[in-house]
């Protein structure tokens, strides 16, 4: 069965935020998107910047360190041949889960 792992609630996370978690030794970065979680691998694909500490804009994420454009859904970076490893998200009774 597809393995799932809580992450937190869903109101640690504010709207238009990032907050980071470890699951399994790997940092992740998981995003509030007017109550969609999103979540991605928290270290840029460019050179690793902490992308829980980035501005959304939609559903992308702007890198704090060099300003690249992360897509949250896909993983790609805006006009770069770059991508982004992505986890599943759901959420049940508040609680948040990645797959991953
Ligand atoms: S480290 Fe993220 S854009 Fe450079």
């Amino acid at each position: 069965m597809d393995e799932m792992v809580n992450v937190g609630k869903c109101q640690n996370i504010p709207n238009g935020e990032g907050r980071k978690c470890t699951v399994k030794g790997e940092e992740i970065g998981i995003f509030n998107t007017g109550g969609e979680f999103f979540a991605v691998a928290n270290r840029c694909p460019h050179e690793g910047g902490p992308l829980s500490d980035g501005i959304l804009l939609g559903n992308e994420v702007v890198c704090p360190i060099h300003s690249r454009k992360i897509d949250l859904k896909t993983g790609r970076v805006a006009k770069e041949d770059l991508e982004n490893k992505t986890f599943e998200v759901s959420v049940k009774n508040d609680e948040i889960f990645i797959h991953p």
